[in-house]
């Protein structure tokens, strides 16, 4: 179990996460969706401790992950595997090599110094890949493979964590729709077959209700909805990314990555909305933002 309670965290007088109480029993596969700016991903960082809480506070099974230090702190990193819509692989690096990164909080930092792997090492990570599918770029750059090859590399990265949680940033953000599926089945298999639990933020709807067991819609900080799939109507989701009353400029497939609070607006239902198109290239966006 992973609770919440009142987790707060400010930048300066702005409050991206407003004291938020929710639980996520082991195992579950929880979607995080809501309008770019929402805190969803200053939640996410919270959980791991890229980013510390100002108030409140995060147990994983009753243990308080908000206060670790030291070495506590690198075990609880090690658990939390996470995932980002960038990948994050080191480009220059053989695939292989990266997954073995994985391992990194599990080894000695001499032998990671040195950079050498065991046969063992070299054997799970392989596993890692073909359970991905992509086992035949062991060999090849990371920098030299698709958005969708790489994501599935960086999951394999986290599967080599053997991780307890694994925490993922809207992962499919930059892909196409073929292997947006192919990722967000991988994250789903690992969930059930590994009882591995996911937090994941993502900015469609469709993928949501596809996916996830449990979607949460945050707004301005806050938790605004927390259901399962069949309860995220049309209308609840006006509400979590603020559109009501946007019947013809609000789109399902427009959403969270495709809003962006703080940019120059181009069209006024979005303006009165307090929502604006991104610059995102997404066909869709252009098809909403003529509505
Ligand atoms: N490092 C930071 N410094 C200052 N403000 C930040 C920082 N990270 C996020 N914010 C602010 O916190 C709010 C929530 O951001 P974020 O968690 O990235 O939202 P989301 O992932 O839902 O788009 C936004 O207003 C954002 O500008
Ligand atoms: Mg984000």
């Amino acid at each position: 179990m992973l609770e919440f309670q009142k987790v707060t965290r400010r930048f300066g007088a702005n409050t991206a996460v407003d004291s938020i109480d929710i639980s996520v029993p082991t195992g579950q596969m929880v979607g995080i969706i809501g309008a770019s700016g929402a805190g969803k991903s200053t939640l996410l960082r919270m959980i791991n401790r890229l980013i510390d809480t100002s108030d409140g506070c995060i147990l994983y099974e009753g243990v308080n992950v908000s206060v670790l230090k030291g070495q506590l702190l690198r075990n609880w990193q090690r658990d939390c595997a996470m995932i980002f819509q960038q990948f994050n692989l080191v480009p220059r690096l053989d695939v292989i090599t990266n997954v073995m990164l994985g391992r990194l909080n599990h080894r000695s930092t001499v032998a990671s110094l040195l950079n050498m792997f065991s046969d063992e090492e070299r054997a799970m990570a392989i596993a890692a890949l073909e359970r991905l599918g992509i086992e035949r770029a062991a060999m090849q750059r990371a920098g030299t493979l698709s958005g969708g090859q790489q994501q599935r590399v960086a999951i394999a990265r986290a599967l080599m964590q053997q991780p307890k949680v694994i925490l993922a940033d809207e992962p499919i953000a930059s892909l196409d729709p073929r292997n947006a599926q192919i990722v967000m089945q991988s994250l789903a298999d690992i969930n059930k077959r590994d009882g591995i639990t996911v937090i994941t933020n993502l900015h469609t709807l469709d993928t949501a209700r596809a996916y996830c067991e449990r979607i949460i819609g945050m707004q301005a900080g806050k938790v605004v909805f927390d259901g399962g799939p069949n309860d995220l109507t049309e209308a609840a989701a006006r509400r979590i990314y603020g559109a009501e009353g946007l019947e013809d400029a609000f789109s399902e497939a427009v959403t969270s990555t495709s809003f962006a609070a703080s940019r120059p607006a181009k069209s006024a239902a979005f303006v009165a909305a307090g929502l604006e198109p991104a610059t995102a290239e997404r066909p869709a966006m252009k098809k909403a933002a003529k509505a």
